[in-house]
């Protein structure tokens, strides 16, 4: 089997960490990372931390607006499909290089398979929602990370092939903990305690681009009852340069430590040694449910449900009350049920994508 695997940003290099390794048992991989980010610390650390193969192809693309990025994407990723004529296209979550990647494969008649398909916020005004709903029918496997998803799929009759197969980010979550532990030394780096701070990260566009959501995300982490430790993405850096009131309020916000985008180690121990994670990321919600950490989530609503249902994450949007209430109920008491395959998605990724090219 040959399949080519379009990756472009974070949260890709992650979950690639999970497959990449596990297809080169069974057959031959080709990696394109399209250049979403481009950044040493949004993406080389990731491959080097994860030892994810490098990329075989480096497109370039940078960034713009999403119609921009995603159509200098389809372009140069065209002739690649055409001269590489791969069994398979495989692409991960709902960015920007998902969406080209799947619409490039189905252009140029190749099967596009999809890792974290089906999920919804039932919110078209995300960028990530649109990508989500166009690449799972552009795709022939739909390989879904929980039974909510499957349902999705099977409520808007998806054409592809659907499986449950678990979550690949809890294989990466799983297997990297124990690494994070013993190496990572980001609480005496941050001057923060085991237990007595909260991690927060926010970079939704739906958050940070309108002047007056970022104002009440400042006005929310000017609140907070304990230390906080802010790893600043750049999309949010950017609207905070250019709203300096704002950076010089969250800059003199008591016990808020801003800092740089963290590698993946370090970003894992923050996590599992925090109080609670402050987040309106989607991957962030699930991993504080995989460490065991309560998750309050910046958004109005989540994807990734059952870990509201599970009691371990809450929704304020961007509302400070709702948020110190959420910040004092405790967790439930007693094992957490396994929500995300237990480390095995990878594995069944493997499987039914060599299933499917041997089926063909
Ligand atoms: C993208 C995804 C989002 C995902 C996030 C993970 C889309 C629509 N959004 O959002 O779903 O949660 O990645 O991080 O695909 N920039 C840099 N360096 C980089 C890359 C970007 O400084 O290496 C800056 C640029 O100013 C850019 C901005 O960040 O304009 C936003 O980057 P972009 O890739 O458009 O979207 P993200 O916000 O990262």
């Amino acid at each position: 089997m040959r399949i080519t695997t379009v990756i472009g940003n974070r949260p890709q290099f992650v979950k690639a960490a999970a497959v990449s390794s596990r297809l080169r048992e069974v057959g031959e991989e080709t990696t394109i990372h399209t250049g979403q980010h481009y950044d040493d610390e949004l993406s080389g650390i990731f491959f080097a931390e994860l030892g994810i193969p490098l990329p075989d192809r480096e497109l370039g693309v940078g960034s713009g607006t999403s119609s921009d990025q995603t159509a200098r994407m389809l372009a140069a990723l065209e002739p690649e499909l055409v001269a590489a004529r791969p069994d398979l296209v495989l692409v991960y979550g709902d960015t920007n290089s998902t969406l080209a990647g799947a619409l490039a494969g189905a252009q140029a008649s190749v099967p596009v398979a999809h890792v974290e398909a089906g999920m919804r916020s039932f919110d078209r005004s995300m960028p990530e929602e649109l990508n989500r709903v166009l690449t799972d029918h552009a795709s022939a496997l739909l390989l879904c990370s929980t039974p909510t998803a499957v349902n999705n799929l099977e409520r808007e009759s998806a054409a592809g092939e659907v499986h449950l197969v678990g979550d690949v980010m809890a294989d990466v979550a799983l297997t990297f903990a124990p690494l994070a532990e013993d190496r990572s030394r980001a609480l005496v780096e941050h001057g923060v305690e085991e237990g007595e701070y909260l991690l927060v990260t926010a970079h939704r566009a739906g958050n940070v681009d309108d002047r007056r959501r970022l104002e009440r995300l400042v006005a929310l982490l000017e609140s907070l009852p304990l230390p906080a430790v802010f790893p600043v993405h750049p999309r949010t850096r950017a609207r905070l340069e250019a709203a300096p009131e704002l950076a010089d309020r969250l800059a003199g916000a008591p016990g808020v430590r801003l800092t740089r985008p963290l590698g993946y180690l370090d970003f894992l121990k923050l996590l599992s040694s925090s109080r609670a994670l402050l987040t309106d990321s989607g991957g962030a919600q699930k991993e504080a449910y995989l460490v065991g950490v309560p998750c309050v989530t910046l958004r109005d609503r989540t994807e990734w449900v059952e870990t509201i249902d599970a009691g371990w994450n809450q929704l304020v949007d961007l509302d400070p009350e709702a948020t110190r209430g959420a910040l004092d109920r405790p967790p439930p008491a007693g094992d957490r049920p396994e929500l995300y395959g237990g480390g095995r998605a990878g594995e069944r990724v493997r499987d039914l994508l060599a299933s499917y090219t041997a089926r063909r």
